[in-house]
């Protein structure tokens, strides 16, 4: 597996992956990778002669209350995991390589439909960063296929949306939420967890399965359904310990909120354990 650390040698080995006939997937993370990293470079292996993974934990994307200080830098271990998964490259660009000029002077890009109500509500720039970050990865890379995971379901859409508004030649590929045994989905702000929070945290999957077990027996026959099971999901996340700052009932295809009769929906939670905000989703099909 090569480590490019530059821009130029990232450039130099792409270029001759191609000039060889080598499609390239990729797989962009802030590292700290864990089961849920592995599985979308698993993935990435199916739909690529190569598989490029970046880590870059992205200055521009985090809140000036956010955890960037603290947020887990483990490059080694990453390494080794990456490695043992079968990734071909890993690109691991400093701050200086991309914000040379700083965040303040930095061009941005903004998916404005979405990127402001749910996590963007309480995140205001979360994906004003994500969104440039992203587009300058894929323009450093030029993959043919990228590979995000659907528990950053906002994210996902955001992205997807950002490649066809910019006509990006880029396959976007969402992979499904990989889940610890008791539900919970892996992330690696699951780390902020102490003991008791870990245990308590696995009910974010509970209620969201209560809430898919409902809609899938009983539909969504309104709009006051819909705002009916939220609401008590929100309860129930108060009561199993939480500070739920959503649960939100959207349509898969765009996130725009569920309507009677829509059939491919999503149940999108963001809640607080102590200091830590936790994000899942269920995506439940009607009919
Ligand atoms: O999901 C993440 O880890 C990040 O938001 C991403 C997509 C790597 C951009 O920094």
């Amino acid at each position: 597996m090569l480590h490019l650390e530059s821009l130029e040698t990232l450039r130099t080995t792409r270029k001759a992956w191609v000039k060889s006939g080598a499609s390239i997937a990729f797989v962009p993370t802030m590292g700290n990778l864990h089961q849920g990293h592995l599985r979308l470079v698993e993935h990435a292996r199916t739909l690529a002669d190569k598989v490029i993974v970046s880590i870059y934990v992205n200055p521009m994307q985090f809140g000036a209350n956010e955890d960037l200080d603290s947020y887990p830098r483990t490059l080694s271990a990453d390494m080794e995991k990456l490695k043992a998964a079968g990734a071909d490259a890993v690109f691991t660009p400093t701050t200086e390589m991309v914000y040379p000029r700083g965040l303040s002077e930095q061009t941005f890009v903004e998916v404005p439909r979405i990127s402001n109500e749910l996590c963007g509500a309480s995140r205001p720039g979360h994906f004003r960063g994500v969104a440039t970050i992203v587009c300058k990865l894929f323009n450093m890379v030029q993959p043919d296929h990228a590979v995000f995971g659907k528990k950053d379901y906002q994210q996902l859409l955001v992205i997807r949306l950002m490649a066809e508004d910019l006509s990006l030649p880029i396959n976007i590929h969402g992979v499904n939420t990989e889940r610890a045994s008791d539900g919970l989905a892996l992330s690696s702000r699951n780390g902020y967890l102490n003991d008791s929070q870990r245990q308590q945290a696995a009910q974010i999957y509970a209620v969201l399965q209560s809430a898919q077990q409902a809609m899938l027996k009983h539909g969504v026959a309104s709009t006051e359904d819909v705002r009916r099971l939220e609401q008590e999901s929100q309860q129930q996340l108060k009561a199993a310990g939480f500070t739920p700052d959503y649960v939100s009932i959207r349509r898969q295809q765009d996130l725009a909120p569920a309507a009677a009769n829509d059939t491919a929906l999503v149940i999108l939670v963001a809640a607080y354990l102590g200091k830590t905000r936790l994000i899942d989703n269920l995506e439940v099909t009607l009919g």
